[in-house]
């Protein structure tokens, strides 16, 4: 275990440091005696059992930094060093009551009593390492699922862990114990996207995921609609991760099928189009959620278009589910054109794999034989009517009516999760859209899309 203190009073670090080396000598005392150094030191050489944090500390408020660490790396035993006076101003009241973890030293130092103080927070770092145990193991043997997963269960089979180095693991789920939603939460709030399963775990976890997904997906009804719309978010995200991670098996193409019909029954569930926008559950903008939206779109434009619905709504349903899976970041789905001053900042061969991602999703969706005419819906899916999109920069002409519908789908989404949904923002990105998407094949989708979004 290590610990750190963090002081700018040089010599009161050789004090501390006497105490550990001859009481708690299996502890490594690192000393610090600024913020930034602190944090960093948190962040790269950790993990820390313990903090002790002076409070006459000069360049930094105490209680802030107590909860900038807490933001960066969790809850975990803090002593507050320094005279009753110091304490009383500088150790903000509510911060103390919210965390058990913290504990106040009065100064003077008195030996005995110091070291029996942070024996008592030694005594809690234990038992905490003990429930999140640090494992050193080889990368390979782990893969990342996204934290989003784990909002789906409030226990697993196994143990999930977050990674500190490539090769090091803290256990941050254990096997078959109850965890809560705010656990999850504050992963997030620490800026942690993945959790990590070891490999034979994490198919295992995927199946189960599918399992249960598809099994609340046949008991929705009309009167869960929300849940419909969350669920499917939630199968989007699934199948992401089992085809790149796994591929695409008997077990996925069947759910799959069964994402693609929900799509449908949103719109059953609904009076029009403008009501599900107005509605979508829509958290973090990403893939998952943008899927979900597109492929409902499609089928408002598919069914306005009085086209068959079943057989096209497969077409752009696949498409909606697979077109931006291989992107290397989900940031950069809402780039639109070729000349994009974001694709500045790419190197060359991720600027090229951006620009080719819809080749590779494309290739993809031919594994789904029973879907006819998907890939060339996904190749398409970023070229625009007047030439300006990639990857092959084709105009009109070349663009079939049913790329056409995706496109617009695409955008349109696109450009909500940019200026947020209301319908002021829609009316303002239709309003946009007019002059690219008032001609050729573009034509009539376009018109029944208004119409759509007209009906209330
Ligand atoms: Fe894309």
């Amino acid at each position: 275990m290590k610990a750190l203190f963090v002081c700018d009073e040089i010599e009161d670090w050789d004090l501390l440091k006497n105490i550990f080396h001859a009481h708690f000598s299996s502890i490594e005392l690192l000393c610090v005696s600024a913020a930034k150094e602190a944090l960093d030191t948190l962040m790269f050489e950790g993990p820390f059992g313990l903090i002790i944090l002076e409070c006459s500390i000069k360049e930094s408020d105490p209680t802030l930094l107590a909860e900038e660490i807490y933001e960066t790396i969790g809850e975990r035993p803090l002593i507050f060093v320094g005279t009753a006076a110091m304490i009383k101003d500088r150790v903000k009241q509510e911060f103390f009551d919210t965390y058990d973890m913290v504990t106040i030293y009065n100064k003077p130092y008195k030996p005995l009593e110091l070291k029996n103080s942070i024996n008592e927070a030694i005594n809690w770092a234990k038992q905490l390492e003990y429930e999140q145990s640090v494992v050193e193991l080889d990368s390979s043997e782990f893969l990342p699922l996204k934290l989003r997963n784990f909002y789906l269960y409030d226990q697993v089979p196994f143990d999930v862990y977050i990674e500190l180095t490539k090769t090091k693991y803290l256990k941050a789920i254990t096997a078959h114990k109850k965890y809560t939603q705010s656990i999850i939460q504050d992963f997030q709030k620490r800026n942690i996207k993945y959790l990590y399963l070891e490999k034979n775990e994490h198919l295992n976890f995927l199946e189960n995921s599918i399992k249960k997904i598809s099994q609340s997906l046949y008991q929705t009804d009309k009167s869960d609609r929300v849940r419909r719309l969350q669920t499917l978010v939630a199968a989007v995200l699934v199948s992401h991760q089992y085809i790149k991670d796994v591929g695409v098996s008997d077990s996925l193409k069947e759910f799959v099928d069964l994402i693609i019909i929900n799509f449908g029954k949103v719109i059953e569930d609904h009076t029009s189009l403008q009501e599900i926008l107005l509605n979508f559950p829509i958290e973090h903008g990403d893939l998952a959620e943008q899927a979900v939206l597109k492929g409902i779109i499609c089928e408002f434009m598919v069914r306005s278009m009085g086209w068959r619905s079943d057989l096209t709504r497969s077409k752009t349903g696949l498409a909606s589910i697979l077109h931006d899976i291989f992107l290397e970041r989900e940031e950069w789905s809402t780039i639109t054109y070729k000349d994009h001053p974001h694709l500045d900042d790419l190197t060359e061969l991720q600027r090229k794999n951006f620009i080719d991602h819809p080749f590779k999703a494309a290739e993809t969706s031919r594994y789904f034989s029973n879907y006819a005419d998907v890939d060339f819906i996904i190749e398409q899916h970023h070229e625009q009517p007047d030439g300006t999109g990639f990857p092959r920069g084709i105009n009109s002409g070349k663009i079939t009516k049913v790329s056409a519908i995706f496109i617009i789908a695409n955008n349109l989404v696109i450009q909500v999760v940019i200026n947020g949904i209301t319908p002021s923002t829609i009316q303002n990105i239709m309003q946009s859209f007019k002059d690219l998407y008032l001609g050729g094949p573009f034509k009539e989708p376009f018109n029944h899309l208004i119409k759509e979004l007209k009906r209330k």
